[in-house]
């Protein structure tokens, strides 16, 4: 199927798809984005997305280049030209284009491009022997909790991670807490309680990340909000998660193994409750007129 992307007002072919070199996104990666879950044309948590999107634009003060209502409206037109049974929709919102220097010039239009892909399942072995992560001292800026599309420090964790043949790289703070992944939070179960770092300006609002903590907290499972460390009494499970992932169980860290060094009985509960809401968004979407 031929791809088809929003670039600033039209739809052209993936492969055609270009913004100019004088986009401030490209030049100094100055611009945010979103990635949303889309099951059969049911969109995942869309207004949640959508009003992290608004956040991450007021926060670094680049006005949506059109009203919510229409970008929303885009999304749905994209998906419709890109129709894979579960996709992902990435929204790139940039300052726009201008002659280089940091100062911006005044009024200048924002850049909009939203394209759609196909999201294929992780491999079956991934799920049944769970992931394995290393992890680095965190090398990014102080506004984690900003979806910016300037992602280089995350880029050369996963370059790391795929250097050691792991999957992700946590970051780390400067006293050893986990922070969340170059691409996903990241939770542990420490003596039956579901622990994962506080938000703040350390980590993103992941959207995966507050849909485990209700599924937790809706089977009865205790949730803790703090700084934890691989190394606390009690660990007995470590999981990451996010909208490409859902929940995936993390059996070995560096050198350590994860509790039995298989998936543990919460995050394999937490991922099964995950992809049955899933499912549930799905058949619902299906069975509409
Ligand atoms: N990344 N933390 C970071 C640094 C992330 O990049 C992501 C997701 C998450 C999880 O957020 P969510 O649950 O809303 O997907 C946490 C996306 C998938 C990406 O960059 O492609």
């Amino acid at each position: 199927m031929p791809l088809t992307a929003w670039v600033n007002g039209h739809f052209v072919p993936l492969e055609q798809a270009v913004v100019h070199i004088e986009d401030r996104g490209f030049q100094f990666a100055d611009g945010v984005y979103e990635v949303i879950a889309c099951f059969s044309g049911a969109f995942l948590d869309l207004d949640a997305h959508l009003s992290r999107l608004q956040r991450s634009c007021d926060a670094v003060a680049i006005r949506l280049p059109r009203p919510m209502g229409e970008i929303e409206q885009l999304i749905a037109e994209v998906y419709a030209r890109n129709p894979f049974p579960h996709a992902m929709i990435y929204i790139q919102i940039t300052r726009g284009i201008s002659p280089r220097n940091h100062h911006p010039a005044e009024s200048i239009e924002p850049t909009l491009v939203i394209t759609a892909r196909e999201l294929p399942e992780p491999g079956q072995e991934k799920i049944e022997k769970g992931a394995y992560a290393i992890t680095l001292r965190d090398m990014r800026w102080q506004r984690c909790d900003i979806k910016s599309i300037a992602l280089l420090a995350s880029v050369l964790g996963e370059l790391e991670a795929a250097r050691a043949g792991a999957d992700e790289c946590f970051w780390l703070d400067e006293h050893g807490h986990m922070l969340e992944g170059c691409a996903s939070n990241c939770l542990a179960v420490i003596d039956g309680v579901l622990v994962t770092h506080p938000l703040d300006h350390h980590i993103l609002d992941g959207m995966s990340r507050r849909m485990t903590l209700r599924l937790a907290v809706s089977h009865g499972i205790a949730i803790e909000q703090r700084p934890w460390q691989l190394n606390e009494p009690g660990l007995s499970e470590c999981m990451m998660c996010s909208t490409t992932d859902a929940i995936m169980p993390v059996c070995r860290v560096n050198e350590q193994v994860i509790g039995s060094g298989h998936p543990g009985p919460v995050a394999t509960s937490l991922r099964q409750w995950m992809l049955e809401e899933f499912e549930q968004l799905r058949t619902g979407a299906t069975q509409q007129p």
